[in-house]
């Protein structure tokens, strides 16, 4: 059958989670991502895979023709989402997409400087329905953007101090992606989604340590020689000050929400840190 369910960011630690989850649930689906090719080797044969990229109107057509419902996030990359994200929004209505499931932020109502609220309000104009995911910081940040640190040096570097973060599993997000794009009752709705622990990085670390065998420790620099560290690594300066910028909301005390949002949408508790650094364990393996 025609897939009428596409994941924007197919590739991406969010966007195969949702597609996996589409797959596991026996619903056709169609994956968008800026290199096509990845997209079967990934997914297997069985995925409609599409070349999508918000910058090129050309590949609008071929990924919402047909289309009913869709997964959207925001690339990190985007930050002018009137003109990088709008003209495809449009033209995902105009093919007929009903429906808009949208990656979004925790806390957003308080903060509304980050482009993911531009994407909120352009959504909640549109006439078109939508489930806003607003998600706490991910688990799988460690395995990515903190991996060769945890990996290499054994440590974990981020400034937030002692404060405490709700730190929730992609996989959980796909799952519940999932379930507002297959099940009705999640039109115009917006869930705050978190683990159900709200941890401090040396506990973080700790569980690190029991699961790896190694001594992992949590390194707490301030936030200005982290921001010289991540400049030292090579990270661009604008980046660098996002991520500081993040991490200092986290050390304010912003980032400990823990709601029941996963369980009640699921069913089921969500993943906990102990287990996913287990299931992820050989990305921290040293060679
Ligand atoms: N990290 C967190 O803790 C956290 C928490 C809450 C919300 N969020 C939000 O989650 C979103 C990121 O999700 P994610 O981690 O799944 O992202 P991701 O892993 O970076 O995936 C994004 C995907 O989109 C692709 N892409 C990049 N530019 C594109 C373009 N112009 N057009 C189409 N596709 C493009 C990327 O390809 P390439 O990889 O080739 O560039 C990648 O495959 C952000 O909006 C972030 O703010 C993050």
């Amino acid at each position: 059958m025609k897939a009428e369910i596409l994941v924007i960011g197919a590739l991406g630690n969010v966007g195969c989670e949702v597609v996996k989850e589409l797959q596991a649930k026996g619903i056709s689906v169609r994956a968008a991502d800026l290199f096509p090719e990845k997209i079967n080797e990934r997914f297997g044969a069985g995925v409609e895979a599409v070349g999508f990229d918000f910058a090129k109107p050309e590949t609008y057509q071929a990924a919402f023709h047909g289309i009913k419902k869709m997964f959207l996030l925001r690339p990190p990359q985007i930050t002018d989402i009137q003109k990088m994200m709008v003209p495809a929004l449009e033209a995902a209505k105009a093919a007929g997409v009903i429906h808009i499931v949208f990656l979004s932020l925790i806390g957003i109502e308080s903060n509304t400087v980050v482009p993911h609220y531009k994407v909120e309000l352009w959504l909640r104009a549109s006439g078109l329905s939508y489930t806003f995911l607003r998600a706490s910081f991910f688990m799988q940040n460690l395995n990515t953007v903190h991996r060769a640190e945890i990996r290499d040096l054994d440590i974990i570097e981020v400034p937030v101090g002692s404060a405490k973060t709700s730190f929730l599993d992609t996989r959980d997000i796909g799952a519940v992606a999932a379930v507002a794009l297959t099940e009705t009752g999640h039109e115009n709705q917006a869930y705050d989604l978190t683990g159900s622990e709200a941890l401090d990085y040396y506990q973080v670390a700790e569980q690190f340590s029991e699961v790896l065998g190694r001594k992992i420790t949590y390194t707490n620099p301030s936030p200005i020689k982290f921001f010289i560290r991540l400049v030292q690594r090579g990270t661009k300066i604008i980046f660098a000050v996002i991520q500081t910028w993040l991490y200092n909301n986290t050390r304010k005390g912003m980032a400990d929400t823990v709601t029941g949002e996963v369980k009640r949408l699921l069913g089921r508790d969500p993943i906990k840190l102990k287990q996913y650094i287990e299931d992820y364990k050989l990305n921290w393996k040293k060679d």
